[in-house]
């Protein structure tokens, strides 16, 4: 069995080409990824030499060489990670997001066609629904209607439809994943955890957008992996799936909590302007994930601890990556501090 798995050297996609490789090694598991600033192989160091492990270096835009590699190995799954991800940096340029997120998966679905792939599972988000008010009683179900309201979610919307379409339209099998925000092992440091970890880390100030009332609902990302697993093996054909554990805290509260742990001052917390449209509420209603068997099985208050834990034993993986051209983006961002 050949699973092609695209954006595997990204956060989620990273640890979800570590899952399969160790979960089944009679499968050959591909990994296609252009290495972006987001991107790295450096993670997959205890896999790299494993037999049923290939990376392959690729644009999914590259129509030409995304339909030949196809052609060549005939994949029998493909799972699509591979995206711009950052709301921040799709509020800067947007068009970068549209090039890769619409235009790739347009590629990756074309090729996928091609060669009669057995199924097409597309990772989306909870993003796509645009928010919640504070309301606890209310969560987004496969049912809410698309309503994305930052240039990033437009981007993962249009490409949730396309796949629709090419199902409705053509046939082609497969199940749209939408999961709440991650978090874990290798995410990469521009995002709001492993941001608040390095910049508390170095005595630095934390910028919280707005008054930090924002709430976000915490997925573990390798109970996020089992989900698109289980869809996968047994998501029903042309069927979406939401993703989420039922972690909902205010972003005050995930800095606090990361500040608390590390022994630091809560005079580091920085408000700064707000994200424009930012999103106020995400909340996932999972129940038709669960019928089909899935539990998450991390606790959150244990889940961020391990993964604090994770930052301070791994600080070889992520100062390398924000001594580089990180540092131009976060001063771009935050201006300086
Ligand atoms: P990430 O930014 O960490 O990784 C993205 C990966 O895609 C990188 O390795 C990058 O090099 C690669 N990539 C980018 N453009 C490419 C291109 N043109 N061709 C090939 N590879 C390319 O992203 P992530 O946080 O791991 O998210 C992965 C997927 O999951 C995305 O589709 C995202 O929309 C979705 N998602 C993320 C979250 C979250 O909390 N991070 C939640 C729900 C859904
Ligand atoms: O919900 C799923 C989405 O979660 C994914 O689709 C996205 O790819 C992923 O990046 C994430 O989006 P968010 O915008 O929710 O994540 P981020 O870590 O950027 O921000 C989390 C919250 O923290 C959000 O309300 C904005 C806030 N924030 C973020 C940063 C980077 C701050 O207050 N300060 C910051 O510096």
């Amino acid at each position: 069995m050949k699973i092609l798995v695209t954006g595997g050297a990204g956060f989620i996609g990273g640890n979800f080409v570590q899952y399969m490789v160790n979960k089944y090694p009679e499968h050959m598991i591909y990994n296609l990824d252009l290495l972006t600033y987001a991107g790295d192989l450096t993670k997959h160091r205890d896999i790299e030499h494993d037999e049923n492990y290939r990376f392959v270096k690729a644009d999914i835009a590259d129509r030409a060489t995304i339909m030949e590699l196809f052609e060549t190995e005939q994949f029998d799954y493909v799972v699509h990670f591979a995206a711009e991800s950052h709301v921040d940096r799709s509020i800067t340029e947007p068009e970068i997001f549209i090039q890769t997120n619409v235009l790739g998966t347009q590629v990756l679905l074309d090729a996928a066609k091609a060669i009669n792939v057995k199924k097409f599972v597309h990772v989306s988000t909870d993003e796509v629904y645009g928010d919640l008010d504070f309301d606890p009683t209310t969560f987004f179900t496969e049912d809410t209607p698309l309503a994305p309201n930052s240039p990033y979610s437009a981007s993962k919307a249009s490409s949730d439809l396309l796949v629709r379409a090419y199902h409705e339209t053509y046939g082609l099998p497969m199940n749209i994943t939408r999961c709440s925000n991650n978090y874990g092992p290798f995410h990469f440091p521009e995002k709001l955890i492993p941001l608040t970890i390095s910049r508390v880390l170095a005595d630095q100030k934390v910028p919280v957008y707005g008054n930090g009332a924002n709430v976000r609902d915490w997925l573990h990302v390798l109970d996020h992996c089992a989900a698109i697993d289980l869809v996968l093996h047994k998501g029903e054909n042309g069927e979406v799936y939401n993703v989420g554990g039922h972690n909902e805290r205010t972003n005050l509260e995930i800095v606090k909590t990361i500040i608390a742990q590390l022994g630091k001052s809560e005079d580091l917390i920085e408000f700064v302007t707000d994200r424009l449209g930012h999103d106020l509420r995400y909340a996932i209603d999972p129940t038709k994930l669960e019928a089909l068997g899935w539990q998450p099985t991390y606790n959150f208050d244990t889940g961020i601890e391990q993964t604090i834990e994770w930052y301070l034993e791994n600080k070889w993986w992520w100062e390398n990556i924000i001594s580089g051209e990180y540092q131009q983006y976060f001063e771009k961002q935050y201006g300086n501090r």
